[in-house]
């Protein structure tokens, strides 16, 4: 297995302070307790209760339906629901059409937009019938290629609102991403914009990838393009429609179609193990549900709190913890267009000043990134709004857990630590506010419902405490994907195989002496770099496609910032001279292929990969030199060729 070690527990050593706990949904630990053991002693009863937070119009017949030996996973059978109508017009009917739905933070600090309830129930209901008009039907997929504007909350729920199922791509996808996602979904409309703006980057080709893409995606009928920048695009008459013409010119109101719980709600890609990325589905009733419960209770949002997730909308966090779980919430939530380093390393502060910001959520890269820059920067600005702090997407260590702790929360905010999973939907692992003392780098104890377990290697399951292995689920909850969009199959052999009868997460755990969960990383082939779920195999299919590369083999290794960075060795064709120049051109390969998130931070050229006599390149070897643990490289007994390694060490890139 590739586990780090983990480390030695201190005792719980942050207790929710009174002031936390005292007002919290679950205010101590014997409440939380109480209440877990009554979710899993009657799993379908507390979500049958959970459930009635959502507005359904037509009971369910049976909560749960679910066997993870055939694979089946139904909940709320026969309700029916819409999620757009529960994240905006129910609100609105309710009285809390006034209320901000969306603050939107530009990426130049001037610019911030507030839109109520009442005008995101307007925009989706135009946008709805704009796609309707276009020839979207329920069950048909869109796809949503959009930078962190409010547009994007508007295309997500007007997609819901009609029933299409939405399959958002990240901004910084390639048009190499974008026609592979696209054309494994069928995609009948893309949503798209001009250009797009980011930190220094000021006119980011969005719509350009978009016409790269579209000779290669036969199922594409029309384009929309959201005006953002007023760069020049081009636009192809009777295919490409400017967005906001189209919602200006369509009827304000537009009636949710009634989908079933299990409808699916949308795909989310995430890389697997093999190059293609796999199509997460989730469904709507329980994914709705379970975004919204685990926000109301891990944030222990209350009306008036302004929230922002740093996440974008393009992974899971953002789909879940900016737009679903809250929304449905009645949150006020931020969204922001930049980075935050730009224009300097005060902006997450300077924002959380401006908007006052009660509960924020990002990840421990920003995190680490932002410490190395000294506290002269969050000193700066008024962080007295803050009350709750988490963090998502990697292990979080001590040093910048106890700055987040210190320097940003004052020392008197919890920190969530949150494990979880595009394929999870929701959180599954992760501290309640109000009631778990929590340890630096543990995300502590399951949520209620969720039933962790460790297994051994061979398959056994370690019970008690103090056990490390494979952190796998018993027993499903309602967020969880449904399957790989067109290969179920796949779903089965990903999940379900390993250990029969159970989800396995592909992470590795050590369940400590106090029954904390620490999460010690992935234990297949993906990468987490700075949060993002890279596969090895992606990446080195991506090298692969320049020309003068024989073979490439991809690890991990750790990173001061990025949690974990890529390194690639790569052996060139015969007749091919190794030069900085070739270097360059993959680096820029992957960028185009995968976009600049995947892009190797080492790269060391190779003359031969260590192999089995069966030819199985053995990364454990590859990951050891990565992480210049050179005495302890293992057995190299059955490599084909031993001689291999010397020169693997020798030459090595520091
Ligand atoms: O390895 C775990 C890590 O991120 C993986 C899931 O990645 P993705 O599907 O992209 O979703 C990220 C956002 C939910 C997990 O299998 N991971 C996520 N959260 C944590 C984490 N590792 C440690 N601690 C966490 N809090």
């Amino acid at each position: 297995m590739n586990n780090a070690a983990a480390p030695t527990p201190p005792a719980p050593s942050y207790k929710p302070t009174d002031a936390a706990s005292v007002s919290a949904h679950v205010s101590s630990l014997s409440q939380y307790s109480a209440l877990y053991e009554e979710s899993l002693r009657d799993n379908d009863g507390f979500w049958a209760k959970q459930a009635e937070r959502l507005d359904w119009i037509k009971k369910w017949d049976k909560v749960s339906d679910c066997n993870f030996n055939e694979v089946s996973i139904r909940w709320f059978q026969g309700g029916k629901l819409n999620a757009s109508h529960n994240c905006v017009d129910r609100h609105v009917q309710n009285g809390h059409g006034d209320v901000t739905a969306i603050i939107w933070e530009g990426n130049d600090p001037a610019q911030t937009r507030k839109i109520s309830y009442r005008e995101l129930h307007e925009q989706v209901q135009r946008a709805a019938n704009a796609l309707k008009a276009s020839g979207v039907q329920k069950g048909d997929r869109v796809c949503i290629y959009l930078q962190m504007i409010p547009e994007m909350a508007v295309a997500i729920l007007a997609c819901a609102r009609i029933g299409a199922v939405h399959s958002v791509v990240f901004g910084a996808f390639s048009a190499e991403s974008l026609i592979s996602r696209i054309n494994d979904s069928s995609c009948k409309v893309i949503i798209t914009q001009d250009t797009g703006v980011r930190g220094t980057k000021q006119d980011i080709p969005m719509k350009a990838n978009v016409d790269k893409a579209i000779g290669q995606t036969p199922t594409v009928e029309k384009v929309f393009v959201v005006r953002r920048t007023g760069s020049i695009v081009e636009m192809k008459e009777g295919r490409d429609i400017v967005w906001q013409t189209a919602l200006d010119s369509t009827s304000p109101h537009c009636e949710p179609e009634a989908m079933d719980a299990e409808d699916p709600l949308f795909i989310l890609y995430t890389s697997g193990s093999t190059g293609k990325p796999k199509g997460v589905l989730h469904a709507t009733g329980g994914y709705l549900l379970y975004a919204s419960v685990t926000h109301h209770y891990v944030f222990d949002y209350k009306p008036g709190d302004v929230y922002w997730c740093t996440a974008d909308v393009g992974w899971i966090t953002g789909h879940s913890y900016l737009i679903y779980g809250p929304l449905a919430n009645r949150a006020t939530v931020v969204m922001f267009e930049g980075v935050p380093n730009f224009p300097d390393y005060g902006r997450f502060w300077q924002v959380i000043e401006k908007h006052k910001v009660n509960i924020f959520y990002t990840a421990p890269t920003a995190l680490r990134s932002l410490m190395k820059e000294g506290d002269a920067w969050p000193d700066q600005y008024n962080l007295s709004s803050l009350r709750l702090l988490g963090t998502v997407g990697e292990p979080i260590k001590s040093p910048e857990w106890t700055w987040y702790h210190k320097v940003i929360g004052k020392g008197h905010c919890p920190i969530v630590d949150t494990w979880w999973q595009t394929e999870t939907g929701g959180i599954l692992i992760t501290p309640l506010p109000g009631a778990t003392p929590t340890k630096p780098g543990s995300a502590t104890l399951p949520f209620f419902g969720i039933r962790p377990a460790v297994m051994t290697d061979q398959g056994e399951e370690l019970h008690g405490n103090d056990v490390r292995g494979c952190l796998v689920l018993s027993g499903s909850w309602p967020g969880q994907m449904r399957t790989v969009y067109g290969d179920h199959q796949r779903f089965v052999d990903t999940y379900f195989k390993r250990f029969p009868g159970k989800y396995f997460t592909g992470d590795g755990c050590w369940r400590d002496p106090d029954g904390y969960y620490w999460i010690t990383g992935r234990v297949d082939d993906i990468i987490i770099v700075s949060g993002h779920n890279i596969g090895t195999a992606e990446v080195e299919g991506a090298i692969g496609q320049h020309n003068s590369v024989a073979e490439a083999a991809v690890v991990g290794y750790p990173h001061d910032i990025k949690g974990t960075a890529i390194y690639a060795y790569v052996t060139l064709k015969t007749g091919q001279v190794a030069s900085d120049q070739i270097r360059k051109e993959i680096n820029l390969k992957v960028r185009e292929v995968l976009g600049p998130h995947a892009a190797p931070e080492k790269l060391q050229f190779a003359d031969g990969l260590p192999k089995t006599r069966s030819g199985k390149i053995m990364r454990r070897i590859l990951r050891k030199i990565a992480e210049n643990e050179l005495d302890n490289l293992g057995d190299i007994s059955t490599l084909a060729e031993p001689a291999v390694v010397e020169s693997l060490v020798s030459g090595r890139v520091n």
